[in-house]
């Protein structure tokens, strides 16, 4: 079980207000999207000590055992023009929670945190735009915290703050250091350049520049050398046949130099 009052008694900032709690649910993302549609304020989390369909990118299942992990959710309402900073500084807050444990994560475009190429945690981002006014996002993350077996399919390409570190983690303390770190990025988000901002995404990637990779996207396979962010958020790769920008999609593999 998450220990909810010694969540509240650690935890600073505003985001987080309100708190919905749920020892098992099916998905907080899907609940902090009828939240969200009931006009539930910016801030609002949604965390679950467990999820029973987990939902991660490309329709996958998230792995979302009991008393392990973190799953929450937190609805923001962004201006439109800052949508493309949002992946990036769910990922930078989780780069920046866990590095006080000792743990350097490194940003794998589009929204993963990985330690050695392994997942550590990912992000599900989703909104709900109308006449082209964002209403909102919910953006769904799942750290592995304390999870040290896990199944067959994952275990070579997934990892935990346990495993980093040879330590039980303190899931309480881990959410509320997250939460405070993604809400003075989201502050500074509102008035940031892009160009700043991408620099700053730029160095805490190794992917982002000058990494060969592979990215899947609508089932198309380019190959090329990654050349930093473009003005949308997108990733600029370098193939032989010129430059090509991805928006959407997965990075397969990273040859290391
Ligand atoms: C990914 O595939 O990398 C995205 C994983 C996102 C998982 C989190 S767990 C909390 C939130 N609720 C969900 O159903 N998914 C996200």
């Amino acid at each position: 079980m998450f220990r909810v009052t010694e969540f509240g008694k650690i935890r600073a900032g505003n985001f987080g207000t309100p708190f919905f709690y749920y020892e098992q649910c099916d998905s907080t993302n899907v609940i902090a999207e009828k939240l969200a549609r009931q006009d539930c304020p910016e801030g609002t989390i949604v965390l679950a000590n467990e999820q029973t369909a987990g939902k991660g990118r490309k329709g996958n299942e998230w792995f979302s055992p009991p008393d392990k992990n973190l799953y929450f959710s937190i609805i923001l309402r962004p201006e439109m023009d800052r949508l493309k900073y949002i992946p990036y500084i769910a990922c930078l807050s989780v780069i920046r929670a866990v590095l006080e444990s000792g743990i350097y994560g490194d940003l794998k475009w589009p929204n993963d945190v990985v330690v050695n190429e392994r997942k550590l945690c990912g992000f599900l981002v989703q909104t709900a735009i109308e006449e082209q006014e964002l209403q909102f996002a919910v953006v769904g993350c799942g750290i592995n915290v304390n999870t040290t077996e896990f199944p067959e399919s994952l275990r070579s390409i997934a990892t935990s703050v346990a495993l980093e570190t040879g330590r039980a983690e303190d899931r309480e303390r881990l959410l509320a250091s997250v939460l405070l770190e993604l809400e003075k990025l989201y502050e500074k988000i509102k008035t940031a350049e892009w160009e700043e901002f991408a620099r700053e995404v730029e160095e805490a990637s190794s992917y982002i520049r000058d990494c060969p990779v592979k990215v899947i996207q609508d089932g198309r396979t380019i190959e090329g050398t990654t050349q930093g962010l473009d003005a949308l958020g997108g990733l600029k790769l370098l193939t032989a046949k010129g430059e090509e920008t991805v928006y959407a999609g997965e990075v397969l593999s990273c040859r290391r130099k």
